[in-house]
């Protein structure tokens, strides 16, 4: 038999660019409290979240992609025609096919490159990050866009207690390519399917078409039960991620974990014991939950702060529905 010939690429893959939008609607919690009872003291001691942004009708899926994805590209100082790979995570692009990621490539007048959404919720843009920094080193991309995209104001429910103050909209993304240091750790990830309900939309398709009142099948989570498996399994996750790369807490600069909530981040920095030096990802206070833009948007958010800066460590963890998980230490372009 014919051995095939094979393809293999650079020793390392970084981050080279990161960036985001943030939609201009500005929400705050006044404006959810009344239909849902509550106020905006409980939602800012509970999640941390003073305001968040919802989308307009002209920022969408793709346009909020678009934009977030040309700042990326400007930082890492690679042209669009260069990318040969784009990857969307999100939950809410609503429409099935084609996929979001063949219209941004378009949009953004990207020279053909593969093109696919991938499904891992408030994981997605981890995944994604894995994925790229796999396809870089093996040879089957010099260049991916990973994007981290969500409207889930379309998909929330604006009279549910548990989840109406939590979900917000935005974008963010990363260029990965070839790099001559390592700038993206082993990736680790997995998926805990026994809770596959914990966190899903209320019902599928088929099941809304046939009620005599279709409904936009909104979000539901188990707030209680997500909370408590956030706080104490993904930092043992965010712990393995650590180790795989070699890196100890006290080598560690940045910690940006999905902005879910800001006492499952306390939470996790506690079991980690992380230094006081290490800065710590607090997007979520006037960005709220973006599910899979929430780690890109907060580490553009550092590096426009100054709090993340060039060639820190950064440890990512992002989880969500699934549940589904993903952690890496990168270092910061
Ligand atoms: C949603 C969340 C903030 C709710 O907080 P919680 O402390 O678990 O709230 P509980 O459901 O136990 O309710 C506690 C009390 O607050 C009340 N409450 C619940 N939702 C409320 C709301 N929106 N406003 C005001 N009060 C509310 C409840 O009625 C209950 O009152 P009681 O003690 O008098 O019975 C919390 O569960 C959470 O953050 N979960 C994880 C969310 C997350 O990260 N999701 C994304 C993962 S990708």
């Amino acid at each position: 038999m014919t051995g095939l010939r094979t393809e293999s690429g650079p020793s390392y893959a970084a981050v080279l660019g990161v960036g985001a939008y943030r939609p201009s609607r500005l929400v705050p919690n006044s404006e959810i409290v009344d239909a849902i009872d509550s106020s905006d003291e409980w939602i800012q001691q509970r999640s941390g979240i003073r305001t968040r942004r919802f989308a307009t009708d002209d920022e969408t899926v793709v346009s909020m992609s678009v934009a977030a994805s040309q700042q990326a590209l400007e930082a890492a100082g690679i042209d669009v025609q260069q990318v040969d790979c784009v990857i969307v995570a999100t939950v809410s692009h609503l429409m099935q096919t084609p996929s979001a990621a063949t219209a941004i490539a378009h949009e953004l007048g990207a020279d053909q490159p593969a093109a696919f959404d991938i499904s891992a919720a408030c994981a997605g843009f981890c995944h994604g990050v894995a994925l790229a920094n796999d396809m870089v080193r093996a040879g089957s991309a010099r260049y991916a866009l990973v994007i981290g995209v969500e409207r889930l104001s379309d998909i929330t429910d604006p009279t549910d207690r548990g989840t109406a103050f939590i979900f917000a909209d935005g974008a963010g993304a990363v260029v990965v390519g070839p790099s001559e240091t390592p700038g993206i750790g082993p990736v680790v990830w997995g998926s805990d399917g026994e809770h596959y309900d914990h966190i899903r939309s209320r019902q599928d398709w088929r099941d809304v078409l046939a009620s005599d009142e279709p409904q936009m099948p909104h979000l539901t989570m188990k707030g209680n039960e997500v909370f408590r498996w956030a706080s104490f399994s993904m930092a043992k996750v965010a712990q393995q991620a650590l180790d795989r790369a070699g890196v100890t807490v006290d080598q560690l600069d940045c910690f940006i974990p999905h902005q879910a909530n800001n006492r499952i981040t306390d939470a996790m920095a506690r079991s980690l014991r992380l230094p006081d030096s290490v800065r710590i990802a607090r997007d979520i206070v006037d960005a709220g939950n973006t599910s899979a833009a929430s780690v890109p948007m907060a580490l553009r958010r550092m590096i426009d702060d100054g709090d993340a800066r060039s060639g820190d460590v950064a440890l990512l963890i992002a989880f969500g529905a699934g549940l589904a998980y993903a952690a890496q230490v990168v270092v910061v372009p």
